[in-house]
């Protein structure tokens, strides 16, 4: 397994409200999964892809990466976030001020590569992806589609184990989701074989992945 979520529990204190977001949610992630979690608004979806990102810690149960147990505040979540996991996120929290390949050349540097060879992979990745014409744009110069594909683009740049995904197409127009959809479809199935977990409310988009999963009072409930 790439990752295992065993028993996570959550809960928020909200004044003096508990909310009880995760009480039993466990999820197993093996190599070239396409893995989607559904549920209503509230349900707990970002809190779970956040835990298994090592963004946030839950109360109980067990993350473990590649056969280690982890936790968010362990010194070494950083590294593992940075090499073995890649982020998507509903609004793509690009660097405005740095281009779609400074974006993704980023977290190559971060994790050491020189900045030469950084660039040189970055817009590798872009033309990939269909973006060899926007190299040099910043965020603010792409559509919406294209701003996700320079987030995935960035998320992929480490060659990481599992790219977890939140709501990658919320923000997008129906053409733009589809394209965007269609692109991590390809990138799951043909040689790349990345693995995804992709939360989505897009139940139909949904149906495209291997399992899909409802996370229901805490639970994950195969969908
Ligand atoms: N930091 C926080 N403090 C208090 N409550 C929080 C916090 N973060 C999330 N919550 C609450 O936890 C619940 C789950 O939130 P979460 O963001 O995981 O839901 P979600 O399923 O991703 O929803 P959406 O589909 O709207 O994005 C919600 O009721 C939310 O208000
Ligand atoms: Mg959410």
């Amino acid at each position: 397994m790439i990752l295992s979520a065993k028993h996570l529990k959550k809960t928020y204190i909200d004044s003096d409200q508990k909310i009880e977001v995760l009480t039993d949610a466990c999820l197993d992630v093996a190599s070239g999964d396409m893995i989607c979690i559904t549920g209503k608004s509230g349900s707990g979806k970002s809190t779970m892809l956040h835990i298994m990102g090592l963004l946030d810690a839950p109360d109980s149960g067990e993350l473990i990466i590649g056969g280690n147990k982890i936790q968010a505040q362990s010194p070494k979540a950083p590294m593992i976030r940075n090499r073995d996991l890649g982020f998507v996120f509903q609004f793509h929290y690009l660097v405005e001020d740095l281009t779609a390949t400074e974006n993704v050349a980023l977290p190559l540097m971060i994790a050491g590569q020189s900045e030469t060879k950084a660039r040189a992979r970055a817009q590798e990745l872009l033309c990939i992806l269909g973006l060899s014409e926007r190299l040099r744009r910043y965020p603010n110069q792409l559509s919406g589609g294209e701003q996700q594909r320079v987030s995935l683009a960035r998320a992929l740049a480490n060659s990481p184990k599992l790219v977890l995904a939140d709501e990658p197409t919320g923000n997008l127009d129906p053409t733009h989701s589809k394209e965007v959809w269609d692109l991590i479809l390809s990138l799951n199935k043909g040689e790349f074989k990345q693995t995804f977990v992709i939360v989505t409310h897009d139940v139909e988009a949904a149906q495209a992945a291997d399992q899909i999963f409802e996370l229901v009072n805490g639970i994950l409930i195969p969908a």
